[in-house]
């Protein structure tokens, strides 16, 4: 394919929300989820070689994307940041627990990428507005990242889902309804508008772990 095998993963309410509203932290949302479902996570991390979450995800959640609830090897850690606009005390920028990179546009402050780079991560330069996935992904599998799970939020799934290049999603249904407008969804951006654009999935798989409900999608070809 010349990149990576892409997966979707997300935990989402029922009605398809991410968060409790708009800037929330998604990690009040996920305490509902019991540790069967955190294990189910977890498993899919330590499986694959690449984990990604947008720059607003580190900074609204400030995750570690570490493999903990089961044994396994942690995978590189991938953060699209355009400016290079992540905090410097990110769990994401400590890269003795993990290998990061952040991956930055042009216009990023060559200072800032320094004291990125002074923390151990890598920085690879894709793009000039918003890191351009189509340079980014090649890249992501020259240097062996074979495999990418892709953890939200709701832009940079919109990011994979437009440009087709998502293989699976993976759903763990949390029981809950949290409703609002402008709460994130799992994909948000413009939105395809037009029957003939949308994404087609085939239900591969559906279970219960815990008391979450679990699908998985594969995208039809
Ligand atoms: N329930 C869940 O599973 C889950 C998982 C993850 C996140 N969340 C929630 O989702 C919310 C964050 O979602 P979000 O949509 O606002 O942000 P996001 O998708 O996490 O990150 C978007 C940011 O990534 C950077 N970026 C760089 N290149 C990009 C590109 N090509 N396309 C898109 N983004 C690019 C931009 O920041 P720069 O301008 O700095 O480059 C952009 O603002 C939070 O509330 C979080 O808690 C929930």
């Amino acid at each position: 394919m010349g990149r990576p095998y892409v997966i979707i993963v997300s935990e989402v309410s029922i009605d398809g929300k991410l968060t409790l509203y708009r800037g929330a932290s998604s990690k009040e949302l996920m305490s509902l989820m019991d540790e069967e479902a955190y294990r189910y996570l977890h498993e899919i991390r330590a499986k694959v070689d690449g984990i990604m979450v947008g720059c607003e995800t580190v900074r609204t959640d400030n995750p570690s994307l570490t493999v903990r609830y089961v044994q396994g090897k942690n995978p590189v850690r991938i953060i699209p940041c355009s400016t290079a606009n992540v905090p410097l005390d990110a769990n994401v920028l400590n890269t003795e627990e993990a290998p990061t990179v952040i991956a930055v546009t042009e216009k990023a402050d060559p200072e800032r990428v320094e004291k990125i780079r002074e923390r151990g991560a890598e920085v690879i330069v894709a793009g000039d507005e918003l890191v351009d996935f189509d340079l980014l992904l090649p890249e992501l599998y020259r240097r062996g990242i074979k495999t990418l799970m892709v953890e939200g939020g709701a832009s940079v799934n919109w990011e994979f889902v437009r440009r087709g290049v998502v293989d699976e999603i993976r759903i763990i249904h949390l029981p809950v309804i949290v409703g609002g407008e402008n709460v994130p969804t799992l994909v948000g951006g413009e939105g395809f508008k037009k029957l003939k654009n949308l994404l087609h999935l085939r239900l591969r798989a559906h279970f219960v772990r815990g008391k979450q409900l679990i699908t998985e999608w594969e995208v039809a070809k």
